[in-house]
């Protein structure tokens, strides 16, 4: 089968295509043929080997993940013989949580792995994305137990997280206000945002408007200008910290009576269920800004590590 496989760490053109063995499923087992993956934020992380932390995780001196991509969309094409959740034709989309292997035409993944049969009324593109961004910003979102009327701010509204994160709040019945560039401001209104900050001509910590949530989704912004945006009791959730932001989270959510929200997320079957349940009823959708091909993969990569795509970029398969 063709795969992107990586060697070393370094620039998008580490990713090589190549002809590798086609995987076959052990008895608890689905084969799936991927017709979608994406290229994340976190595939470029693993790619670079940045944060440095990448390495003591992944391997030292090169990478022991052969094939990068965590998310797919696709077809089983075979099951193993314990297998009874799925069967052959199923349309299935999932996370392939640490093993990756998704820049690939096929994966096998456990039945009990992060796996569901797709929404029917998407395409395999936007499944493929969905449990990278929408279940980074369910998980905070569930987190912070975001409820009815709060006011909530959500900076980085138009990545991957932030259009997923826009959305859910506004599923729990929140008044979003939405941080972007001039740009993306008609996105961020089309996904739900009651109010648009344009980050260019306005900075949020200056204008006097306090939030119950602030949900920093691409830590641009320190933690101490912040909290001057925070309730007395808010809730602050930085998605994207690093280890000074965790550190200071965790000092801070200790000593006052205001939290912040950080960490590694894990993926699980029934939080992709629960987005397929709200794009069922029409409230979520994932939001594509590009689609390459698993060829165009260094390009994709490319354009993912500029920090500007809208939502998410997929990859044909
Ligand atoms: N905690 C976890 O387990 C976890 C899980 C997933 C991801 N993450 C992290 O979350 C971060 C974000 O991921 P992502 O995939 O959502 O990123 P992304 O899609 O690449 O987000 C970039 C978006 O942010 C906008 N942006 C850039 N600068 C901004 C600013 N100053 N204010 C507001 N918006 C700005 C960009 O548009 P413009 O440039 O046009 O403004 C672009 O639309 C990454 O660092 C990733 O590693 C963490």
């Amino acid at each position: 089968m063709k795969a992107t496989v990586y060697n070393q760490y370094g620039l998008p053109d580490v990713l090589q295509l190549q002809e590798v063995v086609k995987p076959e499923p052990k008895e608890n087992e689905v084969l799936v043929r991927i017709k979608a993956t994406a290229v994340n934020s976190g595939d470029v992380r693993l790619r670079k080997a940045d944060p440095f932390a990448v390495r003591l995780i992944f391997g030292l001196f090169k990478p022991k993940i052969g094939i990068l991509g965590s998310v797919f969309s696709g077809e089983v094409e075979n099951v193993g013989n314990q297998v009874k959740r799925f069967k052959i034709g199923d349309q299935v989309f999932g996370h392939t949580d640490m093993s990756f292997g998704a820049y690939a035409e096929y994966l096998c993944i456990s039945e009990e792995g992060t796996l569901a049969t797709k929404p029917a009324t998407i395409s395999h593109h936007e499944a493929a994305v969905i449990p990278f961004g929408g279940v980074t910003a369910l998980h905070f979102i569930k987190k912070a137990r975001i409820r009815e009327n709060q006011k909530v701010l959500i900076v980085g509204a138009s990545g991957a997280v932030g259009s997923a994160a826009v959305q859910l709040a506004k599923s729990y019945g929140a008044i979003v206000t939405a941080v972007c560039s001039t740009a993306n401001m008609d996105l961020v209104k089309s996904i739900g945002a009651d109010n648009v900050i344009d980050y260019t001509k306005e900075d949020f910590t200056q204008n006097g408007e306090i939030y119950d949530l602030i949900f920093d989704a691409v830590n641009t912004v320190s933690v101490s200008r912040s909290l001057k945006s925070l309730t007395k009791n808010g809730i602050m959730i930085l998605s994207a910290a690093e280890m000074l932001e965790m550190l200071q989270g965790f000092w801070f959510s200790m000593t006052s009576k205001r939290k912040i929200l950080t960490g590694v997320i894990s993926h699980s079957t029934r939080d992709i269920l629960f987005l397929k349940e709200l794009i069922e009823r029409g409230v979520y959708k994932p939001v594509l800004d590009r689609i390459y091909t698993l060829e165009q993969i260094v390009e994709a990569h490319a354009y993912v590590e500029k920090g500007h795509k809208k939502g998410n970029i997929a990859i044909s398969i």
